[in-house]
């Protein structure tokens, strides 16, 4: 059975993705920062069944790579897909206001902790060689409209790292697509208090992303509930 790998997997899309995989008929394998954490995963989706947890520490170089060595080793189950959910450090202090530390912190939380999941899994899934490999990692158009500049500024490397990954894997196995998000996402429960949209229903985009292979170095976006089932999506650079 194919597995995902899912980082970031006890978020709002991190349980979105955990929901969409299960329903697609395959199996997760969750990175959780502890077991309160793949609890909290369990609660969201509903059930425990078709879900392995890992943990790892997503903020440094070692957790993921750590994670491969010990898929490589035959202790994990082997995956063929990735989506990269981490992520979630907000904040609303002005441009002009933000301390290095909160630079860093955001751009260790968004950013790195997604770069090291791409770098610590690539060799890996183009080592198997599978040709139904797939790389899908979540962005925000916050990084387009620019209302809150720590979340934003971390927003613009994630862009670039996708047309990077596009272009590097224009011609491996890898089918590697970023998802634009351009609205709030929250888990169900929160989402009916708040009115933003469920994880269950965003959770329909990746599962068609899954199983249309001519979505490829594309971008997808998610503008509202018009765009999760006629999906929009456009290839990131010409190669
Ligand atoms: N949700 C949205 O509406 C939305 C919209 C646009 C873009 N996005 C993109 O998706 C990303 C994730 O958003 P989200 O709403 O799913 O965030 P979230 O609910 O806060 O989840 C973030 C995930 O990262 C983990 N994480 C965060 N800080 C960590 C830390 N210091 N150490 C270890 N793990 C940590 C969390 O683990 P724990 O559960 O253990 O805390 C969780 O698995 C965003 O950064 C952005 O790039 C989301």
């Amino acid at each position: 059975m194919e597995t995902v790998l899912v980082v970031g997997a006890t978020g709002n899309i991190g349980v979105s993705t955990v929901m969409a995989v299960l329903r697609s008929g395959r199996h997760v394998l969750a990175v959780v920062r502890n077991q309160d954490s793949a609890q909290k995963l369990f609660q969201h989706v509903g059930t425990q069944e078709g879900i392995s947890t890992v943990e790892a520490d997503i903020l440094s170089e070692e957790g993921i790579q750590g994670v491969v060595k010990k898929v490589e080793g035959g202790h994990l189950p082997a995956f063929q897909h990735v989506f990269g959910a981490a992520g979630g450090a907000y904040g609303t202090t002005r441009l002009q206001d933000l301390s290095t530390q909160e630079l860093h912190e955001a751009m260790l939380v968004n950013f790195e902790s997604n770069f090291y999941a791409y770098r610590a899994t690539i060799p890996y899934l183009l080592r198997q060689n599978d040709p139904r490999s797939t790389w899908t990692l979540c962005t925000g158009s916050q990084g387009d409209i620019g209302v809150y500049a720590a979340p934003a500024l971390t927003q613009g490397p994630l862009f670039s790292m996708a047309n990077v990954a596009c272009r590097e894997n224009a011609k491996t196995n890898v089918r590697f697509n970023e998802i634009y998000l351009a609205c709030r996402v929250e888990v169900d429960y929160v989402a009916i208090k708040t009115g933003s949209m469920k994880a269950s229903d965003f959770s329909r985009v990746y599962e068609r992303i899954l199983s249309r292979p001519e979505i490829r170095g594309c971008r997808v976006s998610v503008h509202g509930p018009q765009d999760l089932d006629d999906l929009k999506y456009k290839k990131k650079l010409e190669v």
